[in-house]
């Protein structure tokens, strides 16, 4: 055994016990490849959404980047442009599938879900957090629109940076904001010898209220053949 496979099956530990709620899972290794070298863009995870145009189902999937996770209540955050082809998508059909894949860790967690806009309070914290040059590329750029060329999207960009010139404080653009994906099933994979890889996935229902607030039960899991 590599020393590469041996450390694997030392961070590996699924396989005796399957822990009571996925998302603890994925808190603990999202923190593990943030803190390793061999795991850059450790929180990307690619988003499948759903469009419905003319009556066809057809999936759309990109990579985004997860900014929160909440354990206990069992979401996570993304942020992106309201008005994106994401975004509309989600509005006619609000759910979707993440799944994040660690590669130099052998780990794979694919999850489920409804999602839900962030709290406007959230996504204005989340903003202000973010750096200026990125505060002004999120007004700049009306995300998944066609442009005639990137000179346009440059003129546009310097159009927001004289706009917020003397502005300390730029405020989130109405279009930008957050996301929950409130998560309903997730699944773990660990890859293993000889392909015998390790997997289970846990489901729960979640109920939704008349304000639109999410309630989920508690998670039943089952381990499947790799
Ligand atoms: C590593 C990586 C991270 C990304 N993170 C985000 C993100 O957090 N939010 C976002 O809106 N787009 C992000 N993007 C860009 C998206 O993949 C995508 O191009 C964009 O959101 C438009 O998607 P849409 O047209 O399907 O809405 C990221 C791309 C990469 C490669």
């Amino acid at each position: 055994m590599g020393r590469a496979d041996s450390l694997r099956h030392k961070m590996n530990d699924l396989h005796d016990s399957l822990p009571a709620n996925p998302i603890a899972k994925l808190e603990r290794w999202l923190a593990e490849a943030r803190q390793r070298r061999d795991t850059p863009n450790s929180n990307a995870m690619c988003l499948a959404t759903v469009d419905q145009q003319k009556g066809e189902l057809m999936p759309s999937a990109r990579v985004v980047l997860c900014k929160q996770v909440d354990t206990e209540s069992g979401f996570i955050v993304f942020f992106t442009n309201y008005d994106s082809r994401k975004a509309a998508e989600l509005e006619q059909n609000p759910v979707a599938a993440a799944t994040f894949h660690w590669d130099a860790l052998g780990r794979q967690i694919r999850l489920e879900g409804r999602v839900v806009k962030s709290p406007a309070s959230e996504s204005d914290a989340y903003f202000a957090s973010r750096a200026r040059g990125s505060q002004l590329g999120a007004w700049a750029s009306d995300q998944s629109q066609p442009i005639a060329s990137r000179v346009a999207l440059l003129q546009q960009l310097d159009k927001v940076t004289e706009r917020f010139a003397d502005t300390e404080t730029i405020p989130r653009p109405p279009h930008w904001g957050g996301y929950r994906l409130w998560v309903s099933a997730a699944e773990i994979w660990i890859e293993g010898d000889h392909r015998v890889h390790d997997r289970a996935r846990w489901v729960r229902t979640l109920g939704v209220d008349d304000h639109g607030d999410v309630h989920p039960d508690d998670w039943t899991v089952v381990r499947l053949q790799p």
